[in-house]
């Protein structure tokens, strides 16, 4: 039971990460300037260790248990299919991040409210 464990404390922490990544948001939309590099790092950071460590653990989770229940298969089927559309958009707000940081260090986008330099 210890990988459950540790798959529903990292739920929690990631949770906390993407409650301060939507409060960030929000923030932006009400007209304030939020600090891009920790949304930047927050959606760096969380993709990363979901691809890169969650998720594969839970896919071999569901490979294991594969097989055994009708729903519990759909419902890991379901879960694999949301890991696939989660990295999907992890990387394109990945890409979209670089893309305002590296229009920054170009000088193309120099307004200090929209992209605070550090
Ligand atoms: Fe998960």
């Amino acid at each position: 039971m210890a990988i459950m464990a540790e798959l529903h404390q990292e739920h929690v922490n990631l949770k906390r990460l993407l409650d301060i990544l939507a409060r960030k948001v929000e923030k932006f939309r009400a007209g304030s300037r939020p600090n891009f590099q920790l949304m930047s790092d927050v959606v760096s950071y969380v993709g990363g260790y979901a691809d890169a460590h969650h998720h594969p653990r839970e896919d071999r989770m569901f490979s294991y248990f594969s097989g055994r229940d009708d729903k519990v298969d759909a419902l890991m089927a379901q879960c694999e299919k949301q890991h696939a559309e989660l990295h999907q958009l992890s990387t394109h707000l990945e890409l979209l991040s670089n893309l305002v940081y590296g229009l920054r260090r170009r000088s193309c986008l120099t307004d200090p409210v929209l992209v605070p330099h550090p």
